[in-house]
């Protein structure tokens, strides 16, 4: 069973024995790290551990401020209008519902972003953000940090042309992020994951879900059809009982499962005709040691190698590094946007289907 509740600060902070993005030489680095709730303190503090970066924080809540202070000797400021010097970077980890005016406000300054998940509240937003990212020729990268859980790393090959993908992603209620939906709050890494292994245009979406807490989704079950055929079953829940972070994939090759939590990586890829000569066996004997030999013999189970790194510390490297030669990141500001847009057409299905409900009962 995956951890349950464990704080986001130790999921992601496994130790780094080996990272896999390394740092480039690069010039001093002046980052701020914009929002300083939970997931701001752990940026503030990663990225301030970085050679080269000179890291201050912006945070309206005094007390946040006095804290990244104290605990990380870190200069803090109220408002984004009171830094009288040019920033490099910024990291905005604000709610959701203000990364379009905040992020907007920091591009107009020339400044290169990276933005938590999801890049914005709405679809419209997250598209105007895109552009302007572009206008102004600056990095533009969207915090959808799975795709630097190592686990999914390691999976990233064996990923390859997905025929049915599963995730699920349950966590107890936090309290945080309800000004979205569990869609934007958590199926949202999900989403991003799906759109980057799967190379083919949406065709259909059909989801359900509820409020548990309120007032947005607190669980919500989506079954996504792509046009070349793919199709993928997301389920999110932040109102779980049990913790869980997976994706189970079948591909041409065999079947992949990724433990996002407990970084862990499963293959199976059947022998060689294997179906063929399954089926030409025909005695008793042979099909009880072809079923006592089944995941050793025909169906072998592999456990990838992992090779543990701070998905977090990794992100940030890869948003210096973006800064410091002018690539494209991972995650670009229109992965993020696609992400959003999917997420909108999920809810937009989700409401449509209570719709549909509660006229059904009407008629009855
Ligand atoms: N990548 C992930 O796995 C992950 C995990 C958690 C949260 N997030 C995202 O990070 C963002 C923040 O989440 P959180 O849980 O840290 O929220 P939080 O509420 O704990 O923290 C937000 C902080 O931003 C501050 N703030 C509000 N408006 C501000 C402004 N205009 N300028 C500067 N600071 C401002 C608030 O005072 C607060 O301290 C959300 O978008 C969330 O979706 C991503």
């Amino acid at each position: 069973m995956a951890v349950y509740g464990q704080p986001i600060a130790e999921r992601l902070s496994t130790k780094a024995s080996v990272p896999f993005l390394q740092p480039i030489s690069m010039t001093n680095k002046k980052i701020a790290v914009v929002g300083a709730g939970h997931l701001g303190r752990i940026h503030a503090k990663l990225v301030s551990s970085i050679e080269n970066v000179d890291a201050v924080v912006v945070e309206p809540a005094e007390a946040s401020r006095r804290n990244i202070e104290s605990e990380f000797g870190l200069t803090t400021f109220a408002d984004l209008s009171e830094l009288d010097f040019e920033l490099d970077g910024a990291i905005v980890v604000t709610p959701t519902d203000t990364h379009f005016d905040v992020a907007t406000q920091l591009l107009e300054s020339n400044c290169h972003l990276l933005v938590e998940k999801p890049i914005c509240g709405t679809s419209e937003e997250s598209k105007q953000l895109c552009e302007l990212a572009e206008g102004k020729k600056r990095v533009l990268q969207v915090g959808h940090v799975e795709r630097f859980n190592p686990a999914f790393v390691a999976a990233k090959n064996s990923l390859n042309q997905p025929k049915y993908i599963e995730t699920v992603r349950n966590t107890p209620f936090t309290f945080r992020a309800t000004d979205v939906s569990v869609i934007k709050d958590l199926m949202i890494h999900d989403i991003d994951l799906v759109l980057s292994i799967v190379n083919s245009p949406v065709a259909s979406v059909s989801a359900t879900g509820t409020a548990v807490v309120g007032p947005n989704y607190d669980m919500a079950k989506a079954w996504v059809e792509f046009e070349n055929g793919c199709v993928a079953c997301l389920t999110a829940s932040r109102c779980s009982y049990v913790g869980d972070r997976s994706m189970q994939a079948v591909t041409q090759n065999g079947h992949v499962s990724v433990d996002f939590a407990k970084q862990l990586v499963k293959t199976v890829t059947p022998v060689p005709s294997a179906s063929a000569r399954l089926n030409a066996i025909s005695t008793y004997e042979e099909k009880m040691r072809a079923k006592d030999q089944m995941f050793e013999k025909w169906l072998p189970v592999t456990e990838e190698k992992v090779t543990p790194q701070n998905a977090i510390l990794a992100e940030q490297t890869e948003f210096l590094n973006c800064i410091e030669t002018g690539s494209r990141p991972t995650v670009s500001g229109w992965d993020g946007f696609a992400a959003v847009q999917l997420a909108d057409q999920i809810e937009t299905a989700i409401a449509a289907r209570s719709a549909s409900a509660t006229q059904t009962r009407k008629a009855a």
